[in-house]
């Protein structure tokens, strides 16, 4: 059987206090609207409709770049009246028959296990809420039931509730499933006589009710799931929740944090057994890491692979961006490393403090311990390149390409002007400016000769 599902994100979320619209505002390290829209992703649906509203354009092209495969959708509603008006003008693109399930692109946490509960609740022919039963029911629409508590009656939103409906503590989460057919109906004849005058969603149950089809109720498994966002503390609020449960995850597979609250993912993290990562750590896009690595307080790592026993000191940044860093396995990097994108160190490479490495290849071994940049480096094995030497890659139009060889030494404070090659074994001497490629087991200097002058004396003050 069809399904659509017709995600709201047209609301404007006055309380944000921001220029973006609330939708596009990023829940790890994602916009919401992307949560909820690759979250139902797996449900298979036939088509997904995203009603954008406030900052339209910017909400469809961020989906369109996020979502390039998927089957998306977006109808417009200007101006916004109401979750009622806003499935109004997705309308004209949902089929006749199937399923329609809607959600909120402002309720980031939904899991997809909850929404194909909806949508099996629904089954075709009921309407199906999801409801949830809270502490503190203010601002919600409650969720109005028969004497015998098994038929649901009505949803009434808080602003219209009476004073005992606004005792009931069970609520609409904002989403349902309904068979299409009879929603079309039912959203034709909604109006706006209520407190708010705005055409409610929420007015279709009681209209169900009228003519004879089921309401049910499904409920999510966490409450965190249905939780939506109007405002920076709401946001913040959830996110801490969100990342305190995906450091559980983790631990539960083993993985060893030195404090689940100082701990932030942003995309996915792979781990192998015996993995510790201390404090005020955050892992970004696609992160793998090996057995028994270890991850020094304050690292920042995005798209990058560590291999097994490699240990990462504090304060370093990886960042692999789109292509990717990898580092081998027993390696030592840090602290305050920067590896960008394109690193690529092999087993046993050494990268310490202030080194910067970007689209590189250094072999087993290699070592660049302090205050070093290697741009479009390829080196070798064992090689030792040594404290504040560089590779001048860029001649201020292209950039060019360094080879270093196996067992090179590059002492300090070398500037290594690319296109260049040293051979396997070369030693450069500390100082040296290397234009021209190096002989291999030879060492090369290109300094000024050290000279001494005696009998030199120094400039004296003039006396007046
Ligand atoms: C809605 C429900 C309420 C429920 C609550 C759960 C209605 C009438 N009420 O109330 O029963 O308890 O959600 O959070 O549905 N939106 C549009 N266009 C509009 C208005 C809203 O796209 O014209 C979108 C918003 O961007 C948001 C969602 O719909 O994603 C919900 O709108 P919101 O104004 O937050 O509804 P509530 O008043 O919270
Ligand atoms: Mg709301």
């Amino acid at each position: 059987m069809s399904l659509s599902i017709v995600i709201m994100a047209a609301g404007k979320g006055t309380r944000m206090k921001s220029s973006r619209p609330k939708v596009l505002h990023k829940l790890a390290g994602r916009p919401m609207l992307a949560h909820v829209i690759g979250t139902t992703a797996s449900l298979q649906a036939d088509q997904q409709v995203v009603v954008t509203g406030h900052g339209a354009e910017l909400v469809e092209s961020s989906m369109t770049a996020a979502f390039a495969q998927a089957p998306l959708r977006f109808v417009r509603q200007e101006p916004q009246l109401g979750t009622g008006h806003a499935v109004q003008q997705a309308v004209p693109v949902l089929p006749e028959g199937g399923t329609t399930l809607i959600l909120n692109g402002d309720t980031p946490l939904i899991e997809a296990s909850t929404a194909q509960a909806l949508v099996d609740a629904c089954a075709g022919e009921h309407l199906a809420l999801l409801t949830i039963t809270l502490a503190d029911a203010t601002g919600y629409g409650r969720i109005v039931r028969d004497a015998s508590g098994e038929q649901v009656l009505a949803i009434v939103e808080h602003k219209d509730a009476s004073p005992a409906q606004r005792d009931i503590r069970e609520v609409y989460t904002g989403m349902m499933a309904a068979p299409t057919a009879r929603l079309k109906q039912w959203l034709a004849r909604l109006d706006n006589r209520n407190a708010q005058g705005e055409y409610y969603l929420t007015d279709v149950v009681a209209m169900a009710q009228a003519d004879g089809v089921k309401v049910v109720a499904a409920q999510p498994k966490d409450e965190v799931e249905v939780l939506g966002v109007n405002s920076p503390a709401q946001l913040a609020e959830l996110e801490r929740r969100h990342q305190r449960a995906q450091a559980n995850r983790l631990m539960e597979q083993g993985v060893r944090l030195a404090d689940p609250a100082r701990f932030d993912l942003r995309g996915s993290l792979q781990c192998g057994a015996d993995v510790d990562i201390d404090v005020n750590c955050v892992f970004e896009g696609k992160v793998t890491l090996a057995d028994g690595v270890q991850i020094g307080a304050n690292c920042v790592i995005r798209n990058a692979t560590i291999g097994a026993g490699t240990v990462i000191h504090p304060f370093t940044h990886i960042d692999g961006d789109t292509q990717g860093a990898t580092v081998g396995a027993g390696a030592l990097i840090g602290p305050f490393a920067r590896l960008r994108p394109g690193a690529e160190l092999g087993d046993e490479v050494h990268i310490g403090n202030f080194v910067e490495v970007k689209n590189s290849t250094l072999a087993k071994g290699a070592k660049a311990n302090h205050l070093a940049y290697l741009g479009d480096a390829t080196v070798g094995e064992r090689v030792n390149y040594g404290a504040g030497s560089i590779t001048a890659n860029y001649d201020g139009a292209n950039k060019h390409r360094t080879v270093i060889g196996n067992d090179v030494h590059v002492g300090s404070n070398c500037v290594l002007i690319a296109p260049i090659q040293l051979g396997d074994g070369a030693t450069i001497g500390g100082g040296s400016t290397i234009a021209k490629d190096a002989p291999a087991g030879q060492l090369t200097v290109a300094r000024a000769k050290q000279v001494s002058l005696a009998g030199w004396n120094r400039p004296q003050k003039a006396k007046r």
